[in-house]
């Protein structure tokens, strides 16, 4: 299958170093207002990087859930792969493409797990569903059927029937400190804006990069 003619100039925007902020978290904020006001679909998606023992990467989507002075956070199955190579290497790498404004955002950093009390608190505010999903769902452990995965729902619906769910104790969040972010945004010509926010000891420096 030939795509190779596949190609998208992106002339929407430029970006200018008078315009960033000094701290990436802030930068972000903006970018990330903007996105929402833009009707990205599901502006706080995110592609995470992680590897495994051996260096060996892998990646999915996953939803931002805040993100703050504490870092970058997300939730998920801590049994997960995901959730494994996190707790044995904690760095990751996120990555958003809000692709209606022609912008990237990579966030490289260290990973340390979100405690208990705040990982229910966000528990709590998920929809029933979604809590019931999370007690039947081992995620990534292999699945017969499709069947299986649905009693497993009914099973635990029944269980928790006129109750308050509690959190699994397999479930929780992981929040990313930030090292490294990028601002990328697309220009005419393969000719892009680039900014990277690098943590030194006296705090970020801010470099443009060859796009
Ligand atoms: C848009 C989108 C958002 C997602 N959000 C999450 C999430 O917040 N947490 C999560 O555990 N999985 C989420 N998933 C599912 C993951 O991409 C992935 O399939 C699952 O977490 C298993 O990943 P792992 O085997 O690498 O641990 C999302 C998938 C998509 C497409």
């Amino acid at each position: 299958m030939d795509i190779s003619s596949l190609r998208q100039e992106y002339t929407l925007k430029n970006l200018r170093k008078q315009d960033l902020k000094n701290s990436p978290l802030q930068q972000f904020d903006i970018w990330f207002q903007e996105a929402k006001m833009a009707q990205v679909l599901e502006p706080n998606a995110m592609a995470l990087a992680t590897t495994d023992e051996q260096g060996q990467p892998s990646n999915r989507m996953v939803l931002l859930k805040g993100y703050g002075d504490e870092g970058f956070k997300f939730f998920t199955h801590l049994t997960s792969t995901k959730g494994l190579q996190l707790i044995q290497k904690p760095y990751a790498s996120a990555l958003f493409w809000w692709k209606e404004l022609e912008r990237q955002v990579r966030i490289d950093g260290a990973v340390t797990q979100i405690n208990n009390r705040e990982a229910e608190q966000y528990f709590r505010t998920r929809p029933r569903l979604s809590q019931i999903a999370a007690w039947a769902s081992r995620q990534d452990d292999p699945l017969a059927s499709r069947q299986d995965l649905e009693d497993a729902f009914d099973h635990y619906e029944l269980l928790f029937k006129d109750t308050e769910i509690p959190m699994p104790t397999w479930w929780g969040g992981f929040s990313i400190s930030p090292i490294k972010v990028e601002f990328w945004q697309g220009r005419r010509g393969r000719l892009h804006d680039r900014f990277v926010y690098s943590l030194c000891e006296s705090g970020w420096k801010i470099e443009r990069l060859s796009p």
